[in-house]
């Protein structure tokens, strides 16, 4: 039963969990017109403490098709935030007006304390540089509908992996599955971080490898999930130019790919993929953004106890 939990961490739901998420989005976009009562009368709460283009928009367009209502911040700089007012103070506040809230934050485990201090579900919508759950409920779905499967694949995951949350949460859900093998392309200086290098990988048995240069491996991978070099959480910003083009995706360079392989991205995109690459038939990121739709409308469903 998912009907009244938080979600925090991708592991915070079993596989069989998971995968129900992914079927109720399944039958919200074959049968949609079935869906758009379903929250008559519920109220989504949206606080984000950072900045957010689709993971914010997504979540209102899921609560509004589904037939609720939103309310929320996207600039905490309007609400008492400002004042000097405490998370659980916040949340115990917005908690006694919504049924469900989703929350981003640049620190840490933020959504995890509020949970503490919720009667109602948390969702994690990106805590800093550590996870993102409801981004990789999205690339869940969108590997199941181009790959047919969620097992047996190469993924290759390019760019920012020290500070891409999103990158954080995709390795910890698919490493679950069976046969599944990581490539880990970036500088040295962004690789993954320690904790999910061992727990979730050297620890479980898991096949990775780490490398610097994305054509050496190109022709191996069934995905690639390309991510942005995370501006805002570098101390320094001469390391961030440094690092800033690292990777860019172009005609020349997906010569060397499968033609089938699947190019995914959380977006906002910013040098990474060259934009001719946009009308390839492998690039797959906006199909992507507009799974994270049903899929977050099948999450707030699940959570809320109406499906
Ligand atoms: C990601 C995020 O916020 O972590 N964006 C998103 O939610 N789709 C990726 C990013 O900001 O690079």
């Amino acid at each position: 039963m998912l009907k009244g939990r938080h979600l925090i961490d991708p592991k915070d739901f079993s596989i069989e969990e998971l995968e129900s998420i992914l079927e109720l989005a399944e039958e919200i976009i074959n049968n949609q017109g079935d869906f758009k009562n379903l929250c008559d009368e519920k109220i989504l709460g949206t606080l984000f403490y950072e900045p957010s283009t689709r993971t914010r928009f997504s979540f209102e367009a899921a609560m509004i098709r589904l037939g609720g209502r939103v309310i929320g911040f996207a600039e905490p700089g309007s609400s008492s935030v400002m004042k000097g007012e405490s998370i659980p103070d916040t949340i115990r506040t917005v908690a006694s007006y919504v049924d469900i809230i989703a929350m981003r934050h640049p620190k840490e485990g933020a959504p995890k304390y509020a949970s503490y201090y919720s009667s109602v579900p948390i969702i994690n919508a990106g805590d800093g540089g550590h996870q993102h759950p409801t981004q990789t409920l999205t690339d869940l779905l969108t590997i199941k509908e181009v790959k047919g499967r969620l097992s047996n694949l190469t993924i290759g995951l390019c760019g920012d992996l020290k500070f891409g949350r999103t990158v954080h949460s995709l390795i910890k859900a698919m490493s679950r599955y069976e046969g599944v093998k990581f490539v880990l392309i970036s500088p040295n200086e962004l690789q993954i971080p320690e904790y999910i290098r061992t727990e979730v990988l050297t620890n479980k048995g898991i096949p990775f490898m780490e490398i610097e240069r994305l054509e050496e491996v190109m022709d191996s991978l069934d995905i690639l999930y390309m991510t942005r070099v995370q501006k805002e959480r570098f101390f320094n910003e001469a390391d961030y130019i440094r690092l800033k083009d690292s990777y860019i995706l172009d005609r020349d360079k997906l010569k060397l790919a499968k033609d089938d392989l699947s190019i995914l991205h959380p977006f906002p995109r910013v040098n990474e993929i060259s934009y001719e690459i946009d009308e390839d038939p492998r690039a797959c990121y906006f199909d992507q953004l507009k799974y994270g739709m049903y899929v977050r409308m099948a999450l707030i469903a699940k959570l809320l106890g109406v499906a």
